[in-house]
Order: C-alpha cells, then structure tokens, then sequence
C-alpha cells in the first residue's frame, strides 16, 4: 500500500480498512457487498464514527468550559435512525423547519432540547414549536418577536427564547455559506442598534422569556479567529446591555460552522482545537467582564455526521479525450450531491474493490445527471478503474442527502448505517413509484 492512500483512508469513517480482499471496509462490512446487496448509489454511515464525534463535542468542550450544551445542527443530515443516535448521545437539536420539526418529533427527541433556527419562520411552525413545547425558539428578526409573543400570548405560555445577532465578521468561507457579516438576511446586527433594540423589546414582551444571545458566522471556518471575534462583539454588548438595561445572560450559543478535512490538503483543525480556543476565549472574557457562567452552546453540524457517511457510486460509460481528460462516469451525481456545482467543493476518492492498486490514473469522475456541471471530482488520483469498478468518496455524511433532489427524476439513493459487521438500511431508496405518488393527472 502507497502512503497516499494511507492518509486517503484517514479521511474515510474511523473504522475504515482494507479487508483480505483489497477491499474497502466500513464497520467490519466490505462496502463492495453492500454495493451488490442493497445496490447504488448508496450512502453509507458507520455508527461507531456518528457516536465518538458527539462524544468528542461534549468531551473536549466540557474540559474548557464545564456548562456546555451540544446541539446537531440537523439540517447537515437527517433521519429517524440519526436522530435516534443523537437524542441516546444525549446532545440537543437544532433544526430549522416545521419538517425536521416533526421528524425529530417523531422519534420523541426531548422537546426541551430543541432549538428552533430560521430566518422566515412560519405562522403554522412556530405554532406546531409552541404547541411541542419546545426548548428554545431562536429569533431571528422583528416580524417573528411580535408573531411569536402574540402567538404565544393566544395559549396563555410564555416561550423561552434568545436572539440570533450578526456581529459583523467574516468568517472566510464560500459567500453563500456567509452568515455572520452586516448585510446577511439572518439576525440583528449588533453595528446599526438593531441587535439592541431586539434585546429591548425581547425583555419587554410579555409572553417571551429571553435567555441568551447567539450568533452563526458561516459553514464551514477552517479558522478560529473568527468565533473568538465575534465572542468578543457579542460578550461586549451583553455586558453593556447588562449595565444599560439590566439585561442577564444565561447562554450564549456560538453556532455551528467547525470544518472537517475534505481532502489531503484541506486540514481542518481538531474538534480539541476548537474547543481549547474558544471555550478558553469564552471563559475568559466573561471573567474578565463580569457576566457570570452563561451556559455555553455549540450548534457542530457537519462535524458530527460528514466523516461518518460516504458514497459509493458504480462505474459505467468510461470517455477519454486523448491528451485532455479521462472521465469516469458514475450512476448518481449531483442529484445526491451538488456541492461541488454548487460551492466547487472538492473531494477525494477511492476504488473500493481495488483500494491496494496503485493509483496510476488521473480521472474526472462525471454524475449521470444532464448538467456539464455534474461533476463529483476533478483530476482524482484512482487505481486504473474499469466499468463495474466501485467508486466510495469519503466525508459524505454532511449536506449531500439534505440538498439532494430529483432532478432528472432520478430516484434517491439508499441509506444504510453500518456497526460491528452488520449495515441495516435507515432510509428505503426511491422507487419509480414514489417519485409519481404525488402526482395527480
Ligand atoms: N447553526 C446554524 C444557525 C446554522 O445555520 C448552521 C448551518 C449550523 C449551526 C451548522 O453548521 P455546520 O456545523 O454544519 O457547519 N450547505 C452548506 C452548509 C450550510 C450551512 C448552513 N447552516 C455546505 O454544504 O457546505
């Protein structure tokens, strides 16, 4: 086995190996069975991977600030099987819709744990939030602070709440994934008064009862920086609205946005580094402030599931256009990803059924889908691949399956989740008939 490919296995599930076989194994099972038997594309997530990253969130942020709260941003992926692992690890929830609303619901995820994000939040789900006696609803604007306290006002409750703040910096990240700087659609602004004036009327309304403060800068930040600027921003006018208005905080959530290695060149910092830094930033400045110990929360999405899943595509039609490309053709696309059209993301990828060849060939790997844009890696280093050839790209957990779609009325792949030797299927793949069920003539 090559170094390459060494490191390449690093950026699988943490129980990835290569079996007697040469071949790919996640979770004790050989992926190119589970390619034969439940057929692709298939997205495959290992448990024991899902698992260690909740408990490394909670572990290492404790360590540097005791009263931390871990809550999965559920919009990196979601699924009854999922949110099962999520609500036994004992994390919270984060989810922005009436949809993951009722999907987490539905598996009876403690209510009081949920926290309710968005920017445009219905009538019909605040009120379904409301009538689930829900944890937190996080507001995001004006309009919502009045529907909500009015709504809330109606059943005779009053909804904790707290205030999701733009603090004006950059997180240097894709500029759709921007959302913590002055002009974004989300939050108050702490630069123009606005934030000041929603923490105002939030503590004189008379059905809310507002906690804390939070902010959400972007996804995914490679730097540190960045949460530990915006800690300040927000810190600093918690303490002057403390002394101005008598304003408590009693959290203080910093969002989500921690990065995960993609690539062999894109390193991300540890879950550990994270926690180091801004948990050391966030206990000292509210020492050195005075704002007693809010409880700390952090909202890691793509941290917890994007290692833990993968893809595995079959090859088919192979297109070499002499002295310009080779392009390998797989049986999904941007249909089960569109990151890399959407955002140019990149990834890595390996031939499951040939992962000790060496990797000789340098091939674009083409979805199926009528776009030339449907590209899922360009210039990838693979083992010499030939139709049949299993294809599994690493760190697919996160943002794949949730921004999927049936485009080109393809249906959605399976899901399966893979622990000790045995892989269940959590999620059915689409038949022709279901992507007609909704259809009427
Ligand atoms: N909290 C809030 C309020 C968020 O808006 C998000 C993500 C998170 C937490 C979780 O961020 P994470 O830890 O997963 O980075 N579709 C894009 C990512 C969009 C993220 C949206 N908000 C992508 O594929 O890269």
């Amino acid at each position: 086995m090559n170094t390459e490919k060494i490191t390449k296995l690093a950026l699988f599930p943490l129980t990835a190996e290569v079996n007697k076989h040469g071949h790919l194994s996640i979770g004790g099972c050989d992926v190119v069975d589970l390619a034969a038997e439940f057929g692709t594309p298939l997205y495959l997530f290992d448990e024991l991977t899902l698992r260690q990253k909740c408990r490394e969130f909670k572990a290492e942020f404790s360590r540097h600030y005791p009263n931390t709260l871990v809550i999965y941003a559920s919009k990196a992926f979601l699924n009854k099987a999922l949110t099962l692992i999520i609500k036994q690890e004992g994390l919270g929830l984060d989810v922005v819709s009436g949809g993951e609303l009722s999907i987490a619901h539905s598996i009876d995820f403690p209510s009081s744990r949920i926290y309710f994000h968005g920017n445009n939040k219905t009538p019909e789900e605040l009120k379904l939030a409301l009538d689930l006696n829900i944890g937190r609803v996080v507001v995001d604007n004006l309009y919502e602070l009045e529907l909500l306290n009015e709504l809330a006002r109606e059943r005779g409750i009053s909804q904790d709440i707290s205030l999701r703040l733009t603090p004006g910096v950059d997180p240097h990240t894709h500029k759709y994934t921007t959302t913590g700087t002055l002009d974004s659609k989300f939050g108050f602004p702490t630069t123009t008064g606005q934030a000041e004036e929603a923490i105002n009327r939030a503590m004189s309304a008379s059905n809310l009862n507002l906690l804390g403060l939070h902010f959400h800068l972007g996804s995914p930040i490679f730097e540190t920086e960045p949460y530990e600027l915006a800690t300040e921003v927000i810190l600093n006018l918690a303490a002057e609205l403390k002394e101005k208005s008598g304003f408590q905080l009693r959290e203080f959530n910093i969002g989500g946005g921690f990065a995960v290695q993609y690539t062999l060149d894109s390193k991300a910092p540890a879950i550990a580094d994270y926690a180091r830094i801004i948990g050391g930033k966030v206990k000292s400045l509210i020492a050195q402030i005075g704002l007693g110990t809010p409880q700390l929360i952090i909202e890691p999405g793509r941290a917890i599931v994007g290692q833990a899943g993968i893809a595995l595509y079959k090859v088919g039609a192979i297109k070499e256009i002499p002295g310009i490309r080779k392009y390998i053709c797989v049986d999904g696309g941007m249909s089960d990803n569109i990151r890399p059209a959407l955002y140019g993301a990149k990834y890595e990828a390996l031939v499951a059924n040939k992962a000790l060849h060496a990797e000789q060939d340098k091939v674009t790997i083409a979805g199926k889908l009528c776009e030339s844009g449907d590209i899922l890696a360009t210039d990838a280093n693979l083992a010499s691949v030939s139709p049949g050839d299993i294809i599994a790209i690493p760190v697919c957990g996160a943002y794949c399956i949730p921004m999927g779609s049936n485009y080109n009325a393809l249906p959605r792949p399976a899901i399966i989740m893979v622990s000790n030797g045995e892989a269940r299927l959590v999620r059915q793949r689409e038949s022709y008939q279901d992507l007609m069920k909704l259809d009427i003539t």
